[in-house]
């Protein structure tokens, strides 16, 4: 059976511009609508710190807090993750935050980030695919995270790795057992990173091209590394030292996962998705989160959060009754925002309504 990770209640506290705001939602999805600059993008903003430290719009601790408080700012969930429940709070704490989880001060987001399931669709993301390809990576490294609950803390060694070996080569520290050690760090997370990219790409595509619906057009996923799955961590590590020289003069790391390229081609028409429409394309991101959040539900029975920012004001009126369908059937708890409730006229028994 599957179960699906939901948020019962959720309390904002000088976060933004919401001085106190609460909400019982029970496990049901949930609509927020309101007129523009109300408020609604900063409570999904509230929830997608479940799984990114600085949230969905990659804020500072700081913008978050509420302009006319002194008092700190606080969100509390009340959060099902498929199992248990959990009583979650994040609080800024001078230019940091605070985790607590059930009454416990966390020393770091691990434990957050193994409990936290959290996909969202919001529109800074419709141009993803003409962005730069770091861009795409960290849509892909979004969903792989769904899938692979050590995957942030496995990134963010790596990454806090690869920063201080750049360092060293910058600042002319040229100390051998540390930079050994940095590079040993590198290698051992970098295996793992590609072993659980290619793994939940090949999930997904299986998702997209056995389980999805014929309403949303279909994505064939590419994917590229300079590594490969047979190469051990050693080699890896003895690529970064022969690169030492190279990755000093260029300022780069030349050998590194971060070169991976991640690329998606639309199936029918078989062009890559950046030489598609903005509405294609914005179909066909849609259609790849969904598949993510379904092949979650197919393979390891679990839903996670879906958090949609201001969705059907792309899509026409058959696309809006299609994602609502969608959703439904899917049976995740789905936070979407807009502007206009009637766009949810006929499914009114379906939805937590929230008016600002
Ligand atoms: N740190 C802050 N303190 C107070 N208000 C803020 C802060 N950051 C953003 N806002 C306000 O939040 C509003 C935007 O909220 P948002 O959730 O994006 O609106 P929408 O309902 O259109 O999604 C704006 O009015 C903005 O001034
Ligand atoms: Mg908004």
């Amino acid at each position: 059976m599957v179960t699906h990770c939901y948020i019962k209640k959720l309390k904002l506290h000088n976060f933004r511009n919401h001085l106190s705001f609460e909400l019982d939602s029970s496990d049901n999805s949930v609509v927020i609508t309101g007129k523009n600059g109300i408020g609604k993008t900063n409570i999904l903003e509230a929830i997608s710190l479940l799984a990114k430290s600085n949230g969905m719009r990659k804020a500072k601790a700081g913008e978050m807090q509420n302009r006319f408080s002194n008092e700190d700012w606080a969100v509390h969930y009340g959060f099902f993750n498929g199992a248990d429940f959990n009583s979650i709070g994040i609080a800024k704490n001078f230019n940091k935050k605070l985790i607590q989880i059930d009454g416990k001060t966390q020393s770091s987001y691990s434990s957050l980030y193994r409990i936290s399931n959290v996909i969202w669709l919001i529109p800074q993301m419709d141009y993803i695919f003409l962005n730069s390809s770091s861009d795409r990576l960290k849509l892909l490294d979004r969903i792989v995270s769904l899938f692979e609950e050590n995957y942030t803390c496995c990134y963010m060694k790596y990454r806090k790795a690869k920063h201080e070996r750049s360092k060293l080569l910058r600042e002319d520290i040229l100390d051998e057992n540390w930079l050994s050690s940095l590079e040993n760090v590198m290698a051992v997370n970098a295996v793992n990173i590609l072993r659980m990219r290619l793994s939940v790409l090949k999930t997904l595509q299986d998702t997209i091209d056995n389980h999805s619906t014929e309403f949303f057009p279909k994505a064939s996923l590419k994917f590229s590394s300079q590594l490969t799955l047979n190469d051990t961590a050693e080699y890896f590590q003895s690529r970064l030292k022969g690169n030492r020289e190279k990755d000093l003069l260029t300022g780069r790391t030349t050998f590194c996962v971060n070169n991976d390229k991640f690329l998606v081609v639309c199936q029918r028409r078989d062009v890559p998705i950046n030489l598609c429409s903005t509405g294609e394309q914005k179909l066909l991101l849609l259609s790849i989160i969904l598949s993510s959040v379904k092949a979650r539900c197919i393979y390891h029975n679990k839903a996670p959060l879906l958090l949609l920012d201001d969705i059907m004001s792309h899509l026409d009126k058959h696309y809006r009754k299609v994602l609502i369908e969608e959703i439904l059937s899917i049976q995740c708890q789905t936070w979407t925002t807009d502007v206009d409730r009637n766009n949810f006229n006929n499914y009114i028994d379906s939805f937590k309504f929230i008016e600002l």
